[in-house]
Order: structure tokens, then C-alpha cells, then sequence
């Protein structure tokens, strides 16, 4: 059985990687509307990937016997100045939710939940990948700052981006 506060955590996580999918489709509409498709289709795929990430923990919460008990889900940003401010708050997003599953694997470890602690290692390998693809698209965004062009090019690469389901892995 899943320990009482090991559920709590991770029901808390499950309504934070629901609230990070509700931001990248926000982040998705907004690129739809300014027609960058590509990059629209880069925050489908983010998108997709959170709901993957929900799923895990949703199937391993049931997996040991625990309950899972959705929240709501709170109001995400809709508006944003430029590219480069949406790849900034993916980035700094990211990061938050490195520190909040950093934070689930001290409780893992102070619980001496190893089954726990096993299923997070998955996410805290995800967490490097997730920040560092956000800051290359930033880094990338910046070096094209002001260059219709360079912006367009990195659009037609970003609509490469397909789902792939790593959380099966
Ligand atoms: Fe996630
Ligand atoms: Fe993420």
C-alpha cells in the first residue's frame, strides 16, 4: 500500500504536470494565432508529453493501491510580449518542476519508499532533458533576436517535433 503522504505528494504532482500540459497548450494557442505553426506544433507536442507524464503517475498511484483524487486546475498565462518570453518561461518552468520532483524524491527517501523512489528516477532524467531543450530554443530564439528570417527557419525545424511516448520506457 501507498503511505498517506506519499499519495498526497503525489496527487499534488499529477495536478502539477496537469497544469504544465493546460500552459503549453496555452503557449500552443498563442503560437497558432501569430500563424508559427512550428512552434505551435513544438507546444502540441510539450502538450502531450505533461498529459504522458500525469498518466505515469496516475497508473502507479493505482499500480500500489493508492487513490488518485483530481483537483482543479489553476488559470495559466495567455499572453506573451514575444518568443523569447515564452521559451524563458518554459525554461524557469521547467525548472520548478526539477525542484518539485527533487523535493518527491526526499520524501521517497525520508518515507524509504523505494518503489517510489524507482518511479521517479524517470523523472528526474526527464527534468534534464526538459530543461535543456527549452534553453536551446531560447539560445537559439536569441541569436535570431530581430530576424524574420532566422525566426521563420526555426519554425519549419520545430514542426519536425513529433510525440513520442518515453514514459513506457
Ligand atoms: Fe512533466
Ligand atoms: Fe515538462
Amino acid at each position: 500500500m501507498l503511505n498517506k503522504r506519499i499519495e498526497k505528494e503525489l496527487n499534488e504532482q499529477i495536478n502539477a504536470e496537469y497544469w504544465s500540459a493546460y500552459f503549453y497548450l496555452s503557449m500552443a494557442a498563442y503560437f497558432e494565432n501569430k500563424n508559427l505553426h512550428g512552434f505551435a506544433n513544438w507546444m502540441k507536442v510539450q502538450y502531450l508529453e505533461e498529459i504522458s507524464h500525469v498518466m505515469k503517475f496516475f497508473s502507479y498511484v493505482n499500480e500500489r493501491g493508492g487513490r488518485v483524487l483530481l483537483k482543479p486546475i489553476d488559470a495559466v498565462k495567455t499572453e506573451w510580449k514575444d518568443e523569447i518570453e515564452v521559451f524563458e518561461d518554459t525554461l524557469k518552468h521547467e525548472q520548478k518542476v526539477t525542484g518539485l520532483i527533487n523535493n518527491l524524491v526526499n520524501i521517497a527517501l525520508e518515507e524509504k519508499d523505494h518503489a517510489t523512489h524507482n518511479v521517479l528516477q524517470w523523472y528526474v532524467s526527464e527534468q534534464v532533458e526538459e530543461e535543456s531543450s527549452a534553453d536551446e530554443i531560447l539560445q537559439q530564439l536569441k541569436m535570431v533576436e530581430g530576424n524574420k528570417h532566422g525566426l521563420l527557419m526555426l519554425d519549419r525545424e520545430l514542426k519536425q517535433r513529433i510525440f513520442v511516448d518515453t514514459t513506457k520506457q
